[in-house]
């Protein structure tokens, strides 16, 4: 059984800190939510990094938002809908859809800068979109410029006090409120930080995977702690393996942009055959699960570790402009991307599941917040379409501000002392154990599952449960306990979903089943795992 806590401190002896509203993680979510938050309350922001080192700072394809005259919300929510594949919340869709340009807007007032056309906002198209509504910012580096604009803002800003290379090991809790966070100090200091809110914003668990478009830093930490804590944890079988990752000798899984596809970019085998047309009718631009596989069922019938992405019928010009970052990055290797097919397989990309939330962003703990990856609001179902993950960090960080301007001040923080028995460590290094966690997730509980594979992971995987008996003090035995909690959750869920859903695929049940399976998976540190079926409109 995974402990309530990773450490074995006494509360009562720790130095306290107290800010009005606690936010861990530094993605556009955190940094987005802390902006506003400042407006009326002391924040502190905790990363375990750098402002610079979140998942948001790769994204390049960009925000999607209706801007456009010829969209529409509807379009909007139709087009997230046939997506997440019959998962998705109506109600948290219908949210996204209609405040994204809000949140937009707001991002502008932050710093932002998005890329203009003839005086307008300059729109891209991506995979299952049926319209331009796509806004980028240097081409291809719109997750850099939100998180430039948005750090310089919050650094400015005397009502947020940012602490680097902090650790957040567990939330603390009382009587089912959310009242702080232990954290550890660079030095190994532990701390109380005390808040009368406290928002996840720390991403999500890329790192689950030995092949991922995710920094070193997307280990899952605020899954694993917020289940630890008590929260209910959703749909975490749904995986999003992003199609084009660069798959290169020596060069790390880098993301190659479905915007590249949305410009008219194809997909050949080795052969140089283009393939899509076997699989989908929406060729390179089917949903990402479909074009995934169709890449795998390529690979494997063509015996290669790849295929190719080809943009080189495309003006070279339009190519360099639009795809600055993804040009240099290829250069790097010697591939020109406007001359050259660019080889590339699927990644771990994005978990469409987390830490289960309501329309303000609130947990069923009170007073603690998911925003962003690590949060599942509904919107994204059993497969995210590209570029809504920002657009939902933005629209549900103005929502849980506002929840949490009309919350008052606990009165008492009562703390109880947390207890466990704990040998001391005698953990092998865990960079290994890490390594092998995502080897052990590649092969049982890839792309493509099966009960037999699943259950065998689940075993390999629980071979490490006495981590959780050990006296841990370092940031990677943390990231690796945390990480070990999130591969066991998704293992579990997706062991019980006997069906094929969105990005969920069961070689032994390859068929949807909406009678039996229209539901989310939901689990809980006490109550194992539960469904939830969904309601209709
Ligand atoms: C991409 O640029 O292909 C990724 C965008 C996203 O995952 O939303």
């Amino acid at each position: 059984m995974i402990p309530r806590y990773l450490v074995d401190v006494q509360l009562s002896e720790l130095p306290v800190i107290e800010k009005d509203v606690i936010v861990i993680g530094a993605g556009i979510a955190g940094l987005f939510t802390a902006i506003r938050a400042s407006e009326h309350h002391s924040v502190l922001m905790i990363t375990k990094k750098s402002l610079l080192d979140s998942n948001t700072r790769y994204a390049q394809g960009g925000i999607a938002a209706v801007i456009s005259d010829e969209d529409s919300p509807d379009y909007h929510s139709q087009d997230t809908l046939v997506a997440g594949a019959g998962l998705c919340s109506d109600e948290a869709v219908d949210v996204l859809v209609h405040e994204g340009p809000k949140g937009v807007r707001s991002l502008i007032k932050m710093g932002t800068q998005f890329d203009l056309e003839n005086g307008e906002f300059a729109l891209t198209k991506e995979g299952a979109h049926s319209q331009r509504r796509i806004l980028h910012a240097n081409g291809d580096a719109t997750g850099f410029e939100i998180v430039r604009a948005l750090s310089e803002t919050a650094i400015a800003n005397p009502q947020i006090e940012v602490w680097d290379d902090h650790f957040v090991i567990d939330l603390v809790t009382q009587d089912g409120e959310c009242c702080g966070a232990i954290v550890q100090k660079p030095g190994g200091q532990r701390l109380f930080v005390k808040g009368k809110a406290v928002i996840l914003s720390s991403g999500g668990a890329g790192q689950l995977y030995r092949y991922t478009t995710n920094p070193e830093v997307a280990t899952g930490d605020g899954i694993a702690m917020a289940y630890r804590a008590g929260a209910y944890i959703q749909d975490v079988e749904f995986i999003q393996f992003h199609p084009t990752s660069l798959c290169y000798p020596g060069a790390p899984r880098f993301l190659i942009s479905e915007a590249v596809r949305g410009e008219g970019a194809y997909l050949r085998n080795i052969k140089g055959e283009r393939f899509m047309d076997r699989y989908h009718e929406q060729l390179e631009l089917a949903p990402r699960d479909v074009v995934a596989r169709a890449i795998v069922s390529e690979m494997e019938e063509t015996r290669s570790t790849f295929v190719y992405i080809d943009i080189t019928h495309e003006s070279p010009d339009m190519v360099k402009h639009r795809f600055p970052t993804i040009y240099e990055y290829c250069l790097k290797y010697g591939l020109d991307l406007t001359s050259d097919w660019i080889p590339v397989a699927p990644a771990m990309h994005y978990m469409m599941g987390g830490v289960k939330t309501d329309l303000n962003g609130e947990t069923n703990i009170k007073r603690l917040f998911a925003c962003g990856e690590v949060s599942s609001t509904g919107v994204h179902g059993a497969n995210r379409l590209a570029s809504n993950s920002l657009s939902e960090a933005i629209v549900f960080g103005r929502r849980i501000v506002k929840r949490i301007n009309e919350l008052t001040e606990l009165m008492t923080v009562p703390i109880s002392d947390n207890e466990a028995e704990r040998s001391s460590s005698s953990i092998q290094a865990v960079v290994e154990k890490r390594l092998k966690l995502q080897k052990i997730m590649v092969r049982y509980v890839g792309l493509r599952r099966d009960a037999k594979s699943l259950a065998k992971g689940l075993e390999e995987l629980k071979r490490q449960l006495p981590i959780y008996q050990s006296i841990l003090t370092e940031r990677e035995e943390y990231e690796f306990a945390n990480l070990l909690t999130c591969a066991l959750l998704t293992t579990e869920a997706a062991l019980s979903r006997e069906e094929s859903r969105g990005a969920h695929y069961r070689e032994d049940f390859p068929l949807r089943d909406d009678e039996k399976w229209r539901k989310h998976t939901i689990l809980h540190r006490l109550h194992g795992l539960t469904e939830e079926r969904i309601k209709d409109a």
